[in-house]
């Protein structure tokens, strides 16, 4: 059955990006690309993946002339932005604004029985979780603090830890989304 995945690194504050978006943080982290829970055993098992607008011209402004996703790719977003157009590169890039379980359902349907994979930011999975489409968060936590920056999931949840492990400089985790959180109000009641 196919999952909806939030597979991030994250600072150890909680943050997946600075404020002025920067990633140099993460970039210089040693990490095992062979080692537990890493990205090559990660995106063979993906069959659509998610973004918002931020993260979707952080990607562009970076690889300019690549386009690493060879599955079918949603950008979620107000505004009229340009697909790639690289020269010898196949990229499936769609775009879309609005509910998300309209962009699930179409994603689902691309995956054909592989998983699917939001890649952030915080508040678009957010909105898949509280639409109930949520089902794993993966993350690498950094050594590092920021301080401020991009929230790794700004609401309030509750998830259940199913794998912990180290891989060089990160903390790498796995956690099964369970849904919103117990507030010590409803336990009580
Ligand atoms: N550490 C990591 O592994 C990691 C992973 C992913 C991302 N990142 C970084 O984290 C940062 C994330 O940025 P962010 O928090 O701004 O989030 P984001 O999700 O990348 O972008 C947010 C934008 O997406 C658009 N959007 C979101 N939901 C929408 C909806 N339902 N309908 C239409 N548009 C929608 C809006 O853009 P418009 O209204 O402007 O169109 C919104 O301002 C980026 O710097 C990214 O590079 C880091």
């Amino acid at each position: 059955m196919t999952r909806l995945i939030y597979y991030t690194a994250t600072t150890l504050d909680g943050f997946i990006a600075d404020p002025d978006d920067s990633l140099d943080w993460l970039m210089r982290q040693d990490q095992d690309e062979k080692g537990p829970l890493n990205y090559e055993d990660f995106i063979k098992d993906i069959g659509a993946i998610v973004m918002g607008a931020t993260t979707y011209e952080w990607v562009r402004r970076h690889e300019p002339d690549q386009w690493f996703y060879s599955m079918p790719a949603w950008v979620m977003t107000h505004r009229d932005l340009a697909a790639p157009a690289i020269e010898g590169v196949k990229a499936d890039v769609r775009f879309a604004s609005g509910d998300v379980q309209e962009v699930y359902d179409l994603m689902v349907a691309a995956a054909d029985g592989k998983d699917l994979w939001v890649v952030g930011g915080g508040d678009l999975v957010g909105q898949f979780a509280d639409a109930g489409l949520l089902d794993e968060v993966i993350t690498y936590i950094a050594p590092v603090t920021l301080g401020a920056g991009r929230p790794i999931l700004p609401r309030r949840y509750d998830l259940e830890l199913i794998e912990a492990t180290q891989n060089k400089a990160f903390i790498a985790a796995r956690y099964r989304f369970v849904g919103p959180l117990k507030e010590d109000g409803a336990a009580a009641g």
